[in-house]
C-alpha cells in the first residue's frame, strides 16, 4: 500500500526527511534528483541514518562509516579502521529499502 509521506516541495534536491509510516521511521531522500526511501535504522548497530552523509547513490553511516548502496541496499564497504574488530561485530545486514514514488506534487512510500 502506498502512503503519502510529504509534498514534493518539502523534499528539495539533495535533502532528506524522516517520516513515520505505520510506526516505522523511514528516511526519504532526494539525491541528484532521484528519490530513495529506506529504514532510518542502520543495519549494522542501529544508528539513525538521518545523521549520515548521502553521496549520490551511497549513504555512509555517521556512526562507524559503513557504506551502503541506495540502489539495492547492499553493504558496499567496511572501513579498514575496523579490520581488527571481531568479525561478528563487522557483520551487517543490508539496508532495508522501500519503493518510493512521486505523483502530482506528492511523495509516496510503499509498505
Ligand atoms: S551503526 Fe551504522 S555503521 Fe555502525
Amino acid at each position: 500500500m502506498d502512503y503519502k509521506v510529504c509534498n514534493s516541495d518539502e523534499l528539495p534536491n539533495n535533502s532528506t526527511k524522516v517520516v513515520n509510516v505505520r510506526g516505522s521511521d523511514i528516511l526519504v531522500c532526494r539525491s541528484n534528483e532521484r528519490l530513495f526511501a529506506f529504514d532510518n535504522c542502520c543495519p549494522h548497530r542501529g544508528a539513525s541514518l538521518s545523521k549520515s552523509d548521502i553521496k549520490g547513490t551511497k549513504i555512509i553511516c555517521y556512526m562507524h562509516d559503513f557504506e551502503y548502496d541506495l540502489n539495492n541496499g547492499k553493504l558496499l564497504h567496511v572501513p579498514n579502521k575496523w579490520k581488527d574488530q571481531n568479525p561478528n561485530w563487522t557483520k551487517s545486514d543490508n539496508l532495508l529499502l522501500f519503493p518510493v514514488s512521486e505523483k502530482d506534487g506528492e511523495i509516496y512510500v510503499r509498505l
